[in-house]
């Protein structure tokens, strides 16, 4: 059924901006008075609200109050929502100054949510994913990344990636799933890191296929997870089988940038230790740089190169990385505006970080812009102005949030 909606003040299609590189504000298309045609869940016109309100029936029309920024709907490109249990015990230990792997001894770390996660039932589980995705939905995400990684076994992983595909007929937020069981050697494994990844291999990427429950591969690789060579086996084994990749690089230490870019991979994520070396290599390459502030926030550490990155020509992304370790506040725009301040990103760069170069790191080519043929997921903030929602720091929430994916 068709429908229009409108008038909103302005409307920031986010079209006709380069994939890759610096952006300026000027370079923002701005359509004052606008509307938006939608049928049967896609976009069939942007346009001057009056103009489109010549084609339509009065009884089509979705009547917008007051004044109003229309964006696409935010992808977070990068989350760990599917958990159970908390981690406070670790954030308190990290803020008294307490280091990695005294929180680890201490019984904290990864390994506390894979405990945690496993004890919890697949119903609970899809509980607590979905009361979070509706929560992100309500600020204006309306696509979300979710990694599995709390499991590590094949049993426990499955129970994760079930939980994301019930949640995901439960909410309208569009959830995409990926296999992170690549996250650490699960200390309950007896055998090495080569014949861990073998095990998943063998053991649960053809369930996962077969069962259609992701076609997205993730590994962690740092000193305290998986190492370059054990991952680039991996990796390719997974390309082989058909599976998208994206690594958890560069976090603490180099290598996994390097891994991301010779693999092919869509993006290669937090990126806080790359030097010009990765930055160069990322940015002559396809795969999208996924900056994540909220684990820098989370850590207290500093963030990841977005303004060099940006400026090598890097396609940057920005996503939360919401995950009960590192990143416990899953404030997507708040982090993004954060980060924006000290890194100096404009706020355009910081729109297509959250939007097409996001959509771009989920290799979806459906949405992400606001134009005909795109999935209508959109939001709505209370402003005329569209440099206001920056400018509050992530406490200004969009008003109306449109999905009609689901
Ligand atoms: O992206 N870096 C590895 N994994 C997560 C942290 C997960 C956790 O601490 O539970 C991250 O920051
Ligand atoms: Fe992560």
């Amino acid at each position: 059924m068709k429908k229009l909606i409108g008038p909103f003040t302005r409307i920031l299609p986010l079209t006709g901006l380069d994939l890759k590189g610096a952006l300026k504000d000027d370079d923002l298309r701005v359509i004052l008075h606008g509307g938006v045609l939608v049928e049967d869940g896609l976009i069939v016109a942007v346009d001057d609200f009056e103009k489109l309100r010549k084609k339509i029936s009065p009884a089509l029309i979705e009547e917008v109050e007051g004044d109003h920024v229309l964006l696409p709907g935010f992808i977070d490109c990068h989350t760990h929502i599917c958990f159970a249990g908390s981690r406070a015990k670790d954030y308190a230990m990290r803020i008294a100054g307490k280091s990695y792997l005294e929180i680890a001894k201490a019984g904290g770390g990864i390994w506390d949510s894979v405990t945690q996660t496993r004890a919890s039932d697949e119903d609970v589980l899809t509980e607590l994913l979905l009361q979070r995705a509706e929560r992100h939905l309500a600020e204006g995400v309306t696509t979300i990344e979710v990694k599995s990684g709390y499991g590590l076994d094949t049993q426990s992983e499955l129970k994760q990636l079930r939980a994301i595909k019930a949640a995901s007929a439960k909410t309208k937020a569009d959830l995409v799933p990926t296999c992170l069981a690549a996250h650490m050697v699960p200390k309950d494994f007896e055998g090495s890191q080569s014949e861990y990844l073998s095990y998943v291999f063998h053991d649960l990427l053809p369930v996962i296929r077969h069962d259609e429950l992701s076609n997205r591969v993730d590994i962690f690789i740092e000193q305290s997870a998986f190492d370059t060579k054990n991952a680039l086996i991996y990796l390719n084994r997974a390309k082989l089988m058909g599976f998208d990749l994206t690594i958890h690089a560069d976090q603490f230490t180099t290598g996994g940038s390097r891994v991301a870019v010779k693999v092919g991979a869509a993006s290669a994520d937090h990126l806080e230790a790359s030097k010009a070396k990765e930055i160069k290599l990322l940015a002559g390459s396809n795969t999208v740089a996924v900056v994540l502030p909220g684990a820098s926030l989370g850590l207290g550490m500093h963030y990841a190169p977005a303004r060099k990155l940006l400026d090598a020509g890097a396609c940057v992304a920005i996503a939360s990385d919401w995950n009960p370790g590192s990143a416990p506040m899953g404030d997507l725009m708040m982090q993004a505006a954060v980060m924006s301040a000290a890194e100096k990103l404009t706020t355009a760069e910081v729109f297509a970080g959250l939007t097409f170069r996001a959509a771009k790191a989920l290799n979806l080519t459906d949405r992400g812009i606001l134009a005909q043929g795109m999935q209508a997921q959109m939001q709505a903030y209370p402003c005329t102005d569209y440099r206001e929602i920056l400018y509050h720091q992530g406490k200004m929430k969009p008003q109306l949030v449109y999905t009609f994916s689901s």
